[in-house]
């Protein structure tokens, strides 16, 4: 089957070419991060603007990379939500349309489902049934993954997601955006246990996390070293070696809650397999640290290939790949009916 996947759903915009027997046969992505960063966050406008003017080229590329015309396609795949209403409205209308004109089938995608799934693009894919640690920029959420459609939530963020407060420590450090590349680089050169910040929830008893208190603690860290809230130039006041144990604490600090609040869900829940997901996974920090945990207690740990962490459109072109081998997908009149509607809000736990 021969699947076309879309994800428009934030600042990244991800097309791939996928055939469920040989794997990703082509892909392309363009992040418009240089295009946000004098803004200091996503601006949803702009966002959808450029999805919209690079979406068609990038499909355009992506089959003649592959050998392969738009009507060897058996489907159309495009992310439904969660995201920006107006980026998941480019890929959506695109990709059902383009179904549409095809005679072909197509299906809108749960975002977080494609990164759930994504460590299934791997040459040695973990087996159902798994936990899985899913942290991108909005969700850090832990779920016990049965079967494609099966997921509980065992634990979620109570405010900030971990990749938030990368983020917005990173704002306030004047290192820009997104935060958690650039933390993690300057956690390089750091000293981890220089500034000691809260681990927040890690005695809690249960799975939930808690990221906004961090974000508190390293302004007022911050602030005590000098450093005004909101006044990025006053930043210049550290020295490097200070900014980089700043970063290094921080990254510390996430990380110890993550992979402790990790391995009370593998022994909670009995499981032998453990699969981080989302953009946060790509960081080297907390792969280390979840793969010295995994190995000591015997647990299986999976990731994505790195370039798979963030936002991409093979994660949603496997995701449709597999719903599709269960008869799913939309075609005719009622894909022209529905198949642009979004969800830019749409829990995880609630997909069947
Ligand atoms: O999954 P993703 O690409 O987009 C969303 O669906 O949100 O995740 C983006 C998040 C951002 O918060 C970004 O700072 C974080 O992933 N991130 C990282 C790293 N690379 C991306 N956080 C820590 N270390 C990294 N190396
Ligand atoms: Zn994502």
């Amino acid at each position: 089957m021969l699947v076309l996947g879309i994800e428009t759903s934030c600042d990244d915009t991800g097309v791939a070419l996928f055939d469920s027997d040989r794997g990703i046969l082509a892909e392309a992505l363009h992040s418009q991060v240089a295009m946000h960063t004098r803004y200091g966050g996503v601006v949803p406008e702009l966002a959808s603007r450029d999805h919209l003017a690079r979406l068609s080229p990038m499909i355009v590329r992506c089959m003649a990379a592959a050998q392969r015309a738009l009507h060897d396609l058996d489907a159309v795949a495009w992310t439904q939500g969660p995201g920006l209403a107006g980026a998941l409205l480019v890929g959506a209308s695109l990709g059902s349309s383009l179904a549409l004109s095809l005679g072909i089938k197509g299906l809108g995608i749960h975002h977080l489902e494609g990164h759930l799934l994504s460590p299934l693009l791997d040459d040695h894919p973990p087996a159902f049934p798994f936990v899985a640690l899913l942290c991108s920029g909005g969700h850090t959420q832990l779920m016990l993954v049965q079967q494609l459609g099966s997921y509980e939530l065992l634990g979620d963020t109570l405010d900030d997601a971990a990749g938030e407060a990368f983020d917005k420590s990173a704002k306030m450090m004047g290192l820009g955006y997104p935060g958690g590349p650039a933390i993690a680089a300057l956690a390089q050169q750091g000293n981890p246990t220089r500034y000691p910040l809260p681990r927040p929830m890690l005695r809690s008893g249960d799975l939930d996390f808690s990221f906004s208190g961090l974000k508190t603690a390293v302004r007022t860290k911050l602030a005590s070293l000098g450093v005004r809230a909101d006044d990025e130039e006053s930043i210049q006041a550290l020295s490097h070696v200070q900014r980089a144990d700043v970063a290094a604490s921080l990254q510390a600090a996430i990380c110890e809650v993550l992979v402790s609040k990790s391995m009370a869900a593998m022994e909670k829940t009995d499981q032998q397999r453990l699969v981080i997901a989302g953009g946060v996974s790509a960081n080297h920090e907390l792969r280390r640290q979840l793969k010295l945990a995994c190995e000591r207690r015997g647990f299986q740990l999976h990731f994505p290939a790195l370039k798979l962490c963030t936002d991409n459109g093979a994660m949603i072109a496997l995701a449709a790949a597999m719903r599709l081998e269960r008869g799913e997908g939309l075609q005719g009149e009622e894909l022209a009916r529905v198949g642009a509607n979004v969800r830019p809000r749409w829990p995880l736990h609630g997909l069947k």
